[in-house]
């Protein structure tokens, strides 16, 4: 499995930082945003791009290669609120370990953002979503196996044994529905894909308490709590989980589905960013 960044990710994300603030002219940052399968169409709803940088411009990214995810950073200004939006994701799917699947998520943190906003296309494995619908995380079962804070971690960084009681800020999920009432929240399972499940898969999720299901986010989520940052997740479901309706999953449908809906969500966190 690549792990570009096995020798110190740590330190690959503050150098990944740094040369950020320099492109940007920026002392620091506030909020960044990840957006996930098909959400680019919410990125021009989020706000002017100030700059836009190639990933590949930062060191230590492996650039996305799936359909719906594009390689650059922009930098929003809100006021004098700074945000960064990452046009798109790696993912373990594309062969890569955990470091590098939340390389992005650590970049932010080193570059000053105290609040990630992750978001993703997802299956709906509760009967009651609708497609089109976004739905706040509130909690996540990580079925991949796997974590970012397995290897060494470097002096002066917190502790491994990272606390998910609260992974999902509460506060942040209030905030979102005082935006928006209609939102409600469920529990996402991230599987490392990039097969999609089989019904029998989706009927386990379902009893073990999962809502939603994916291939993304949970390890990002880790991430970010590991470093304190205050982590708000949204999930547009995109189809019925396996088995729940007639139809074969398709990337094409579930790309079709978040493009619909993404700049009503961009919207929603254009209002939102500046509160955070
Ligand atoms: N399963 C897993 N990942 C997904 C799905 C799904 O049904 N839809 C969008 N991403």
């Amino acid at each position: 499995m690549t792990d570009v960044h096995a020798a110190d990710p740590f330190a690959q994300a503050e150098a990944s930082a740094a040369t950020l603030k320099r492109l940007a002219g920026a002392p620091d940052f506030d909020a960044a945003v990840v957006l996930g399968s098909g959400w680019l169409a919410a990125a021009d709803a989020i706000g002017a791009a100030e700059l836009e940088v190639p990933l590949a411009d930062l060191g230590g990214f492996e650039l996305p290669t799936t359909e719906g995810h594009a390689p650059a950073v922009r930098y929003i200004k809100h006021g004098n609120h700074r945000i960064l939006l990452f046009l798109g994701r790696v993912h373990m799917y594309e062969g890569y370990a955990p470091h590098t699947v939340v390389h992005g998520v650590r970049t932010a943190i080193a570059a000053g953002c105290r609040t990630v906003v992750l978001t993703n296309a997802a299956g709906g494995v509760n009967p009651a979503y609708a497609v089109g619908q976004p739905v706040l995380i509130s909690d996540h079962l990580n079925l991949t196996g796997r974590s970012p804070l397995s290897g060494p971690i470097p002096a002066g960084y917190p502790s491994r044994f990272t606390d998910l009681t609260e992974a999902y800020s509460r506060r942040l999920r209030d905030l979102a529905r005082r935006h928006d009432p209609a939102l409600t929240e469920g529990v996402y399972a991230m599987l490392p894909g990039p097969h999609y499940e089989t019904p029998a898969e989706i009927r386990m999720l379902r009893t073990a308490g999962a809502d939603l299901v994916g291939m993304s986010t949970a390890l990002e989520t880790i991430a970010a709590r590991h470093l304190g940052a205050e982590v708000l997740a949204i999930s547009l479901v995109t189809n019925p989980a396996a088995g729940l309706s007639e139809q074969p999953l398709d990337h094409r449908e579930v790309l079709d589905a978040a493009r619909a809906s993404a700049a009503r969500i961009g919207e929603l966190l254009a209002a939102l960013l500046p509160q955070m």
